[in-house]
């Protein structure tokens, strides 16, 4: 191995910058090899926007979110956009990746993304190139690895959101709703909630019942707590397919839009307790931008240098991940297309349980 090269896919998250610098320092410093980065992620790829990444390029980045090779979302290099005289059409340019990274002399890709650009890394392995993945999501639903970068620093923000949401609550007699990421996995939602003493946590694995989040409120008036927190992942929804929901998944390009549950429950909840304002704010991208924090810093960096541990020992075709308090791989074949759920019996969803928070169930 002589020259090595990664790349960012998917949307942006904490952390990416610090796994950048973690592997372009270790194969530097420790095995002397070549870096370089494509820019745009696969798009990079396809179009050979190649950049060197040197000790001084990847310097004073370790801290800061968003990624200095920047990222393109769901391009796939096996279905992609081209244009065929004038008219656009879906092709497998896949090969044409192969050959850049032969034109360019790359040994070994390092594919640093979540689900949509890890199943294309495998893709990748299976057609013989030397891939490694890095599993990257604030919203922590990769399979085989117990943590994703980028998770912890968002359920910090959703955490003093809530912070933040109680107190003006508290001044209004208010139901605030904050509306955190998580399409289909519960897990910020869930871990914010603990952490940021939400009443009710709403999370797409557990469909939740109107009438049980009016009974908490109510229940709490009754001990004199005239406000209540909600919070509520993206994707999670009403039990029995209520039909403004399904109305909104069917009317959106993507599958759940942000800010459509949040403000679907702040409506029903102001109809259904007359006596009480409620306000939904959406946290949005707030939960990929910013700084990356500490645990992130350091499990980014725990991930940069096991991926170029990866490719000295030729181990490719893998993912690093974090079992426990160590660090290991997982084959990709293993990785793609199971999304880790919350599980209804999670400890942490019985640790919530037992002090009192709802899940609307
Ligand atoms: O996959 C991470 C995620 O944060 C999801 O929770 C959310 O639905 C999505 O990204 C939003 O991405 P975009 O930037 O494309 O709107």
């Amino acid at each position: 191995i002589k020259r090595i090269a990664l790349l960012t896919g998917g949307g942006d998250c904490p952390g990416l910058n610090a796994v950048i610098r973690a592997i372009t320092r270790t194969a530097i410093l420790q095995y002397g090899y070549e870096v370089f980065g494509y820019k745009f992620g696969y798009r990079g790829l396809y179009n050979n926007d190649l950049t060197p990444l040197t000790l001084e390029s990847v310097s004073g980045i370790l801290h800061r979110g968003g990624t200095i090779l920047y990222s393109s979302n769901k391009d796939n290099l096996f279905d992609y956009t081209v244009e065929e005289n004038g008219i656009k059409v879906k092709r497998d340019v896949s090969d044409v990746g192969v050959e850049n990274l032969k034109k360019a002399e790359i040994d070994a890709l390092v594919v640093i993304g979540g689900d949509g650009t890890l199943t294309s890394a495998r893709d990748f392995a299976r057609k013989g190139v030397n891939v490694i993945g890095v599993p990257k999501t604030i919203d922590n639903d990769l399979a085989c690895t117990d943590v994703t970068f980028g998770f912890n620093t968002a359920i910090d923000i959703a955490t003093e959101g809530l912070d933040r949401l109680h107190t003006t609550a508290e001044s209004h007699h208010r139901i605030m709703i904050l509306e955190v990421m998580g399409r289909t996995a519960g897990w910020i939602a869930l871990q914010s909630g603990i952490a940021g003493s939400a009443d009710v946590i709403l999370i797409p694995e557990i469909p939740y019942d109107i009438n049980k989040i009016v009974e908490k409120v109510k229940e709490r008036e009754k001990r004199g707590k005239l406000f209540s927190i909600i919070v509520v992942a993206e994707g999670a929804k009403p039990k029995n397919g209520d039909v403004v929901v399904q109305k909104i998944v069917e009317d959106s390009p993507d599958p759940i839009r942000l800010g459509g549950i949040g403000n679907k429950l702040a409506a029903d909840l102001e109809k259904l307790i007359p006596t009480h304002e409620v306000r939904n704010t959406v946290l949005g991208h707030l939960q990929r931008g910013g700084n990356t924090c500490t645990y992130d810093r350091i499990l980014s960096t725990r991930y940069g240098v096991k991926a170029v541990q990866l490719i000295a020992e030729g181990k490719f075709g893998n993912m690093v991940a974090l079992k426990g308090n160590k660090i290991t791989y997982a084959s990709l074949e293993n990785v793609i297309g199971k999304i880790k759920n919350v599980s209804v019996d999670d400890e942490l969803i019985e640790v919530a349980r037992k002090i009192g928070t709802s899940f609307g169930d």
